[in-house]
């Protein structure tokens, strides 16, 4: 549990308790990027569950080393922080390549893709994250850079406009995105490895967090890894970010080890329920059982009612309690199940 650098971070931390908030946000800030760092493995094997994904992927990794060659382009979709970013990189080290990470909005212009096709050297991943949010004219200069190695931009502007072939080496370009459907078919199909991202068992998560704390050096009983793990939604991100705030309740309370009582506590203050859901899901199915019966109800009504984005609902709400069956997705609405009803403690009242 004692950590060096610990003690000394949380005294700095109390004793300018009117410090600068932004400072302190800052800092805070940065610990969580630290942390996400230091977590991610680095290699296939110290990435926990996925398997078929696994197998799959550490073919097409040999095989591709084997000829020498750069690995087909790799698409990867799924929830947030089911790993995608984290398998582009261990991907990486894999082939023993480098890696340029960007994301799909951040390239405005053909020559901010050039730049960076520019840079890579046989073999190298370029990562495109939030590829779904690529502008349509970088989209399809993409195409030929798949395909063919090569683009072709216009230069200049007005009569002195002239077309530019720029030959690439061969590289892999790995897209990741949380919204499948919204990336045209051409380029789906420029993909040779497509694979989406399944939400992981308490098992695997169980496993994730009790690897977590190791690496955070913080003492953890099976059942209270496992409680952990029932509460994170299939979600690593969400185990580990769970997984710190019971380690600050742990050593707050002066336990040796997290124990299922101080998740049970921690959790409990922090509004996750036995279940991993959060205030936004309680609301969402709150406003549709208080209001619509339950539904069937379109999802824009819903998002009006909670102040919430409909694609934000779609993208990082719905998916879970879909998966869980606390929601079903009929083609006049969503509709709360009976399950949802009985872990919400309403009861079911709704005519067939
Ligand atoms: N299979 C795994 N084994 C162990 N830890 C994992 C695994 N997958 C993800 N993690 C942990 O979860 C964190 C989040 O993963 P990552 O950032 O790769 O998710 P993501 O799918 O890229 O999310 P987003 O869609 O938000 O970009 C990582 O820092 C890593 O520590
Ligand atoms: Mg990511």
């Amino acid at each position: 549990m004692e950590n060096q650098q610990e003690p000394q971070f949380n005294q700095w931390y109390e004793t300018n308790s009117e410090a600068d908030q932004l400072l302190r946000d800052a800092a805070a800030n940065a610990t969580e990027q630290h942390d996400e760092l230091s977590l991610r493995p680095q290699f296939l094997r110290e990435y926990i569950g996925q398997a078929a994904l696994k197998d799959e992927l550490s073919v097409y990794i040999s095989a591709a080393r084997q000829r020498e060659e750069a690995l087909d382009h790799v698409l990867l979709f799924g929830p947030p922080g089911l790993g995608k970013t984290t398998l582009a990189m261990i991907i990486a080290n894999e082939m023993g390549v480098n890696i340029k990470t960007t994301s799909g909005p951040a390239i405005e212009k053909p020559g901010d893709l050039v730049a960076l096709l520019n840079e890579l050297e046989p073999g190298d991943i370029l990562f495109i994250d939030e590829i779904h949010r690529l502008p349509t004219n970088i989209e399809e200069i993409m195409y030929s850079a798949m395909e063919d190695y090569f683009v072709d931009i216009m230069v200049g502007q007005g009569p002195t406009a002239r077309a530019v072939h720029f030959p690439l080496p061969p590289f892999t370009l790995i897209g990741a995105t949380t919204r499948p459907g919204m990336l045209s078919k051409p380029l789906r199909d420029r993909f040779g490895i497509i694979n989406a991202m399944a939400y992981y068992t308490s098992d695997e998560l169980q496993e994730i967090v009790v690897r977590s704390s190791d690496i955070f050096n913080a003492p953890i009983k099976p059942e209270g890894a496992y409680e952990i793990a029932l509460r994170s939604r299939g979600t690593p991100r969400i185990a580990n970010r769970l997984l710190k705030r019971v380690r600050d309740f742990a050593q707050v309370q002066g336990k040796d080890a997290i124990d299922k009582g101080i998740v049970d506590i921690a959790l409990d203050k922090l509004r996750v329920d036995n279940r991993g859901l959060d205030e936004t899901d309680h609301k969402f199915l709150g406003t549709m059982i208080d209001y619509y019966n339950g539904g069937p109800v379109g999802l824009s009504t819903i998002a009006a009612n909670i102040g919430e984005e409909a694609e934000t609902l779609e993208s990082m709400v719905e998916p879970y309690l879909l998966q869980i069956g606390f929601l079903q997705r009929t083609p006049r609405g969503r509709v709360v199940t009976e399950s949802a009803y009985r872990h919400l403690n309403v009861p079911y009242q709704k005519e067939l």
